[in-house]
């Protein structure tokens, strides 16, 4: 049986790596992308090396909550299963401050609220089905993240914007989400005696990576340079995948990698006040797009 994975960010960088891989492991990819065009390039060349791979295109836009209902309204009818979540798409401004189609700002409404939505809809369909799992794609740089401004400010009112504060604090806000998510589902397995119900949660990051991303963080003169000595999206995705898709070893509890390696994310990361005060902003921030 092949297992049913959602890829965001699936059209580029990381993310189209990430789909030749997991084709190979013999899954089922949906590329979750706002570009079909760009989805289904994606779809016919990963086609030229595996003739028979299974995947198709479905259409979420992030930076729009009614676009993230409706995929996962549309998900859930066709009622299938779905074995893993990866939430990798991902955006990095620059110091211009933009905003998504419900007002938030882009970074922070793409990179925290768009998944936060998508996974808390997605959610009891990942308890339904045995040893599912929930990859966050954040990033090494969530330590540089202000939890302060994230919780007081996390819509960039007041001061002066950089792409790249917001940014950092929306990873850091990837990080916490993930742990918040990682408790909740631990109380919410305490309460059931059902063996189902057990998402891993893994909050992941890929080290430096040459992407679009990275050039929109470090400027087109650091491409050459970057070319050099930064991963390719090729090897970068493998332990995303593989994190992803290892449903022989569940987990449990706040578990970061960096790249390969089981290691620890900042100390803000783990405060249970932050993960909640996060939590419940968000919840207060989606509300009307949680219910279905
Ligand atoms: N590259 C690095 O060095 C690095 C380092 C640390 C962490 N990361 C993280 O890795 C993840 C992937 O980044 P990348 O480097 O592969 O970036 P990338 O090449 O720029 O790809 C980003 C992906 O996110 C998608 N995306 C952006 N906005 C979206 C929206 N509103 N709705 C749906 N999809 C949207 C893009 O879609 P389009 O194709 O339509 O633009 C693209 O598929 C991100 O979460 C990033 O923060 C990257």
């Amino acid at each position: 049986m092949k297992r049913i994975v959602i890829l965001t960010g699936a059209s580029d960088g990381i993310g189209k790596a990430a789909v030749h891989h997991l084709v190979k492991a013999n899954c089922h990819v949906i590329l979750a992308c706002r570009s079909k065009e760009k989805a289904e390039l994606v779809i016919q060349q990963v086609r030229e090396n595996y003739k028979d791979a299974s995947m198709e295109f479905a259409k979420l836009d992030l930076a729009d909550l009614e676009s993230v209902s409706q995929f996962s309204k549309n998900f859930l009818q066709r009622n299938i299963p779905l074995h893993s979540l990866i939430c990798n798409a991902g955006v990095w401004t620059d110091n211009q401050r933009k905003t998504t189609v419900q007002g938030w700002e882009l970074t922070y409404g793409t990179n925290h609220l768009g998944h936060f939505v998508l996974v808390n809809l997605l959610l009891n369909k990942l308890r339904e089905t045995l040893s599912s799992r929930v990859l966050i794609v954040s990033s090494g740089l969530h330590p540089k993240g202000n939890v302060k401004q994230l919780l007081k400010d996390p819509n960039y009112e007041s001061g002066k914007f950089s792409g790249k504060t917001a940014y950092c604090n929306s990873k850091l806000a990837n990080v916490l989400f993930g742990y918040g998510l990682a408790n909740r589902l631990a109380e919410m397995n305490g309460q059931s005696s059902n063996s189902n119900g057990k998402v891993s949660v893994m909050v992941w990051e890929p080290g430096v990576v040459r992407t679009s991303l990275f050039d929109e963080a470090f400027g087109f003169l650091a491409y050459p340079i970057g070319a050099l000595f930064f991963q390719k999206p090729e090897k970068a995705s493998e332990p995303e995948v593989h994190y992803a898709i290892d449903f022989e070893h569940p987990v449990e509890g706040m578990k970061y990698f960096a790249q390969w390696k089981e290691t620890e994310s900042c100390t803000d990361s783990y405060n249970k006040t932050y993960q909640d005060e996060l939590w419940n902003m968000s919840l207060e921030q989606t509300r009307k797009y949680l219910d279905m």
